[in-house]
């Protein structure tokens, strides 16, 4: 029996997807344990691009079943879209989708929140998809969950006193129009007749499951520097994106898990605001985002690019307690001369020990870097690890060395069949 965590290790948009859908041809059940539809995760199957945003990236597998679980926000509209697009693409996903009864809901005035903030100083450039105001309300003991929808007079009490509220707020602290809470009502009961059919009680459910003897892969959203606990806060996501969260967001004990396994770039990537201490500028940055097709799977929105950062994959290995890692897009470094890796970071001319946090001392560090040979050659159509260039091996080892990790897989392109088995 095996349950494995699949984890990203950076800021996010490390192709957990593609990872997850090779990965999952070993695993009876894939579950997505937090985070909502912030999340853009890519599989590629021959010319077909599937993007999911809420649903498992096992759900390309006949016969993987799909758990969306109590850390999950969910977006009703994101939902159903995407199951929507799943049919029409001959998906069935018919008896393989089971969505948590206590995952929360996102609601029209979460969205409406998020974008009113981003108009504020305290903007933090997310994807507008509702999901910090959905997680204030579940902390805050407010929130709309998908169990409520079960009971038409708690819905509407529930979202009543919670429109009222929002209501005030928006018209008192930001002058803004007012909400009906009549077509909010009416949305989320046709919603819960569409969405009836799925919604289970996950942790009885898996944990029978393991009982049985299957195995279960936990497929986490964004990535660790986005960590609402162990990220570069405030420029977070509001959930927890670590290892741990898989436990809280599932109801799967954590005495029950096998492995961690840190879904690695080999360059680092971020989207929206927030101290990026590798990050290339001009001609360099904007060479890297076209060769890498580096713009967001969910917003569109172009992704800042910068070189490898080993201090801050080692801090996501300590934080996650990965033992084995999956890189991606390696193929990507292709056209490079020379490669940097940033392997410390320096204040006034001192490394520091751990990893910092804190924004303030996250704006003041200078990244120290060795320079690698580039291998400049198609790494694209590798097969097995004696294909690669010697210079690519030795970067392999070097960031592996650096990082404190294990490589058990290396991609080399977005498409399944580009994956290299260690
Ligand atoms: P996720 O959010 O971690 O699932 O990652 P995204 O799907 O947002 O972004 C990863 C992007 O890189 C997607 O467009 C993938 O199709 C693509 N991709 C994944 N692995 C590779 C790879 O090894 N090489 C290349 N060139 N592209 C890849
Ligand atoms: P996947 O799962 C990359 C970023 C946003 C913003 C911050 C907060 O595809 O890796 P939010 O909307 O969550 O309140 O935004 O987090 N962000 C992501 N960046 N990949 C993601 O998901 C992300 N989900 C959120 O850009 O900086
Ligand atoms: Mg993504």
């Amino acid at each position: 029996m095996s349950v494995s965590i699949i984890v990203g290790s950076q800021w996010g948009d490390e192709g957990k997807g593609k990872i997850v859908d090779i990965l999952s041809e070993k695993f009876d059940i894939v579950v997505r344990y937090q985070g909502g539809a912030n999340a853009g995760h890519t599989v590629q199957i021959g010319d077909r691009q599937y993007i999911l945003h809420l649903i498992p990236s096992g759900i390309l597998r006949d016969n993987v079943v799909c758990v969306i679980g109590n850390g999950v926000v969910i977006d009703p509209k994101a939902l159903l879209d995407e199951i929507q697009l799943l049919e029409n693409s001959g998906i069935s996903i018919k008896g393989r989708l089971f969505i948590s009864q206590n995952a929360h809901l996102i609601m029209p005035y979460h969205k409406l929140l998020d974008s009113i903030n981003e108009n504020t100083s305290t903007k933090i450039g997310t994807t507008g998809r509702g999901i910090g105001p959905c997680y204030i309300d579940k902390y805050a003991r407010k929130g709309i969950r998908i169990v409520d929808l079960l009971d038409r007079a708690v819905l509407e009490e529930k979202i009543k006193t919670n429109i009222e509220e929002k209501n005030n707020i928006l018209r008192k602290v930001y002058n803004h129009e007012e909400l009906n809470v009549d077509d909010i009502i009416n949305e989320y009961l046709e919603f819960d007749q569409k969405i009836d059919k799925y919604i289970t009680d996950v942790p009885t459910y898996l944990n029978n499951a393991m009982n049985d003897g299957k195995s279960i892969l936990l497929e986490g959203a964004q990535g660790t520097l986005l960590d609402i606990d162990h990220g570069t806060y405030p420029f977070v996501t509001s959930s927890n994106p670590t290892s741990g969260g898989a436990c809280t967001g599932s109801g799967i004990p954590p005495t029950k898990i096998s492995s961690v396994i840190g879904i690695v770039k080999a360059y680092t990537t971020r989207v929206g605001l927030g101290p990026f201490p590798t990050e290339m500028f001009g001609d360099e940055g904007n060479k890297l985002r076209e060769v890498g097709a580096e713009f967001g799977a969910t917003t569109g929105r172009p992704r800042r690019c910068g070189w490898f950062d080993a201090f801050l994959v080692n801090y996501s290995r300590m934080i996650n307690g990965i033992e084995r890692v999956a890189i991606t897009k390696l193929d990507v470094l292709s056209y490079l001369d020379q490669i940097k890796v940033c392997v410390a970071y320096e204040i006034n001319g001192r490394q520091l020990k751990s990893y910092p946090t804190d924004v303030n001392q996250m704006m003041q560090v200078k990244p120290v870097y060795e320079t690698l040979p580039g291998w400049k050659s198609d790494i694209s159509n590798a097969k097995y690890y004696d294909e690669l260039p010697s210079a690519a091996k030795d970067y392999l080892s070097f960031i592996s060395h650096q990082g404190g990790f294990e490589i058990s897989l290396i991609s080399v392109g977005p498409r399944r069949l580009q994956t290299i088995e260690l």
